[in-house]
């Protein structure tokens, strides 16, 4: 062979291992981004990151624009070029009430000449910025913000900094040229780490989270970009060369999930106003557990036929129609401030104001966080000030009216005792946070200690409400959770509110609720940081409460999120002579949990699944793949072979086989707790 051919061939194993390299990178930035469902750890997918790294930089002269090793490779710009949009980018009218979208749903027949019930696609609309991304051939070109909805700026190298945004799409069927419209955010708790971090740094604070993500999309300087937990959602398409797309929207969306693009799972057609009102009292009522902001909903015409026949007015089309939320923000006066303490003690300051109507809910309290929040907006006892419920459910005080501040406001001080049991309030180094020193001794404590533990997330106990809690403390008859399972039917009886049937009833879910789950047990003990996830972690990674307790601060750093201050407070919790007695009191009552196997092989191996009906929560081929990834098998027909069928809405005739058969059978939330308890 001549020294220049096998030169050649060893550039052409350069070649492929690159793609090799590159294409695994993309897979997994899909699975991970898109489908929620990584398959390769985040040290392989690392790895596999710095081997294309290595390789690049040897052989520089195959480093091209759309590798993932160039998503942050640009250099920072001193202005935005500006791109002219082929297609504009329109804007939505707004509906604000019930009539507005009755209105709008007559004007739509009308035109269409329809006495039919309209089929109408509805999304969430997401609170962020709208972006056209530009592939080209599947290879992402180019992307620009919306601008004046004729011509944007080019935010192409920001763009590409998103994972969740693919470099190349997927499948088949790529049009030469696709245009995708969608909306570029942040998440609630990606803008409160970084608000968390900016504190920290000194920087300034963003005011929410959309202000947040137009802030990173608009940075001159990618690599800034690149740290800021952008998200993204498609909702539409813009321009299309070369391809065909089906005739609705709703369809139209499918495919671009196809083709690797986000769309919101929460999307659903229904047929008529009258559904689509449904569909905004339901997103409304989960707007506040949703992990982003959204401010509305939107409703489109779903064929394509009849959009294009309705057409648009100057800046917004006839075939759709934003339905937004109420105002979220409202004035009101502090009457006065009230001193609250939590389940670990923190002393919070909490405003109670003349009860004003926010989103349809009166509001008559709101908390002021602590001493630091009450100086930095210069809160006073008398203020006018603008109370916010957002996405949490507890109301704020964002500001304070300052022109209508009256001259005899009263400034909030700390109290020095504990408001409920008279201990010390202490200030903690370095926190913000004041304490009430009295520990497990005070009722207050108590009283939270109590109500996170039956708590749904935690022991789950049934009927237990705050209410009784509270009283079961105030009079005396319980102190800790370990007392819970030492109450006699006699005490419970004689509760207000309560006859002896009720009574006989929480006894029975006392009972109840001693089968339960390592974590959900973990979590109700309310050791300090351990949420619902870490108590996850905790109960996956160490399989045994003995293991847990006996774990060093160091072992428990190797649990994967577990910092070093969340294993000082599990460790210093188990330490605890106090915790110590309760825990074992608790087991003395007969808590107990299924035990965990190691991970090891793959869970699901050698079992059998069918699909069918359809999931509200994923589509059938995530819940394949989630299936697979277990190691678990999907099979297209019910047989004797088959171990589950997973019946989702409207299943058909393999469910009724499989019910001949005798087959385990699972709904949509069983198969949703069985893969949980597997992975
Ligand atoms: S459709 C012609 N769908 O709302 C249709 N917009 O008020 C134009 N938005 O600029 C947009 N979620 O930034 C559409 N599911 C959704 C949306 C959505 C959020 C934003 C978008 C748009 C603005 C219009």
């Amino acid at each position: 062979m001549s020294q220049q051919s096998s030169h050649h061939d060893s550039n052409k194993q350069v070649i492929i291992e690159i793609n090799r390299l590159r294409e695994l990178i993309e897979e997994h930035n899909y699975r991970y981004y898109v489908l929620d469902d990584p398959s390769v750890s985040d040290a392989e997918y690392d790895r596999y990151f710095i081997q294309l790294k290595e390789l690049e930089a040897r052989h520089p002269e195959y480093i091209t624009s759309d590798s993932p090793t160039q998503r942050v490779g640009a250099a920072p710009l001193k202005a935005y070029p500006i791109i002219q949009h082929s297609v504009p980018m329109l804007s939505l009218d707004n509906a604000f009430t019930e009539e507005d979208l009755v209105d709008f749903d007559q004007r739509v027949r009308e035109r269409l000449n329809s006495t039919q019930a309209i089929e109408y696609c509805c999304e969430p609309k997401m609170d962020g910025l709208a972006v056209n991304i530009r592939y080209e051939h599947g290879t992402l070109t180019q992307a620009a913000t919306r601008g004046d909805g004729a011509a944007g700026e080019d935010i192409t190298a920001n763009i590409k900094t998103i994972k969740m945004i693919p470099l190349h799409l997927r499948g088949k069927d790529i049009p030469d040229l696709l245009d995708v419209r969608g909306e570029v955010f942040m998440s609630k708790s990606g803008f409160q780490r970084l608000n968390e971090t900016a504190e920290q740094k000194g920087d300034k604070k963003f005011a929410n989270p959309r202000n947040a993500a137009a802030g990173s999309l608009r940075q001159l300087n990618p690599a800034i970009t690149a740290t800021r937990p952008l998200e993204f959602y498609c909702y539409g398409i813009g321009d299309i060369r070369g391809g065909e797309l089906p005739n609705t929207h709703s369809e139209i969306l499918k495919v671009l999930a196809n083709w690797g693009l986000r769309v919101n799972p929460l999307i659903r057609t229904v047929m008529g106003p009258t559904h689509c009102l449904s569909f905004y009292e339901k997103i409304s009522g989960e707007r506040d557990a949703l992990p982003y902001d959204i401010d509305g909903v939107v409703f489109k015409v779903n064929a394509i036929e009849d959009q294009e026949q309705l057409g648009f007015v100057t800046r917004a089309p006839r075939w759709a129609i934003a339905h937004k939320f109420p105002a979220e923000e409202a004035f009101s006066v502090i009457e006065a401030v009230e001193f609250q303490v939590g389940r670990t003690g923190v002393v919070t300051p909490v405003a109670r104001l003349t009860p004003v109507h926010v989103c349809g809910v009166t509001v008559s309290n709101a908390t002021l966080h602590n001493m630091d929040e009450i100086k930095r907006k210069d809160i006073h006892i008398g203020d006018t000030v603008i109370i916010r419920r957002a996405g949490d459910v507890i109301p704020e005080v964002v500001s304070v009216v300052q022109e209508r501040r009256p001259h005899d406001t009263q400034a909030i001080i700390m109290p020095t005792h504990c408001p409920v049991c008279q201990s010390d309030v202490e200030q903690i180094e370095g926190e913000a946070a004041a304490k009430c020193t009295g520990g497990l001794h005070c009722p207050a404590q108590q009283k939270e200690a109590i109500k996170h533990f039956a708590s749904r997330k935690a022991m789950d106990i049934e009927g237990f409400g705050d209410k009784l809690a509270e009283q079961l403390v105030d009079k005396l008859m319980i102190k800790s959770v370990a007392d819970i399972y030492e109450l006699t039917l006699d005490e419970v009886s004689d509760l207000d509110r309560m006859g002896r049937k009720s009574a006989a009833n929480l006894l029975d879910q006392f009972e109840k609720s001693k089968q339960t789950t390592l974590a959900k047990f973990l979590y109700a003990l309310g050791i300090r940081e351990v949420g619902e996830s870490t108590a996850k972690q905790l109960a996956k990674n160490l399989q045994t409460l003995e293991n847990i307790r006996a774990a060093s601060q160091e072992q428990l750093q190797e649990v994967p999120d577990i910092g070093p201050v969340v294993a000082l407070h599990i460790v210093n919790f188990f330490h605890d002579k106090h915790n110590q007695l309760i825990v074992e009191r608790l087991l003395d009552a007969g808590i107990h949990w299924p035990s965990i196997e190691a991970p090891g092989a793959a869970a699901l191996s050698g079992q059998t699944f069918v699909l069918t009906g359809s999931l509200s929560s994923m589509s059938r081929e995530e819940a394949k793949l989630k299936i697979e990834y277990l190691g678990g098998k999907v099979s297209g027909s019910v047989s004797a072979k088959t171990n589950y069928v997973v019946a989702g809405e409207a299943a058909g005739s393999k469910l009724t086989k499989a019910k001949d058969l005798g087959i385990t059978l699972l709904d949509e939330q069983a198969f949703l707790d069985f893969i949980a308890s597997n992975s």
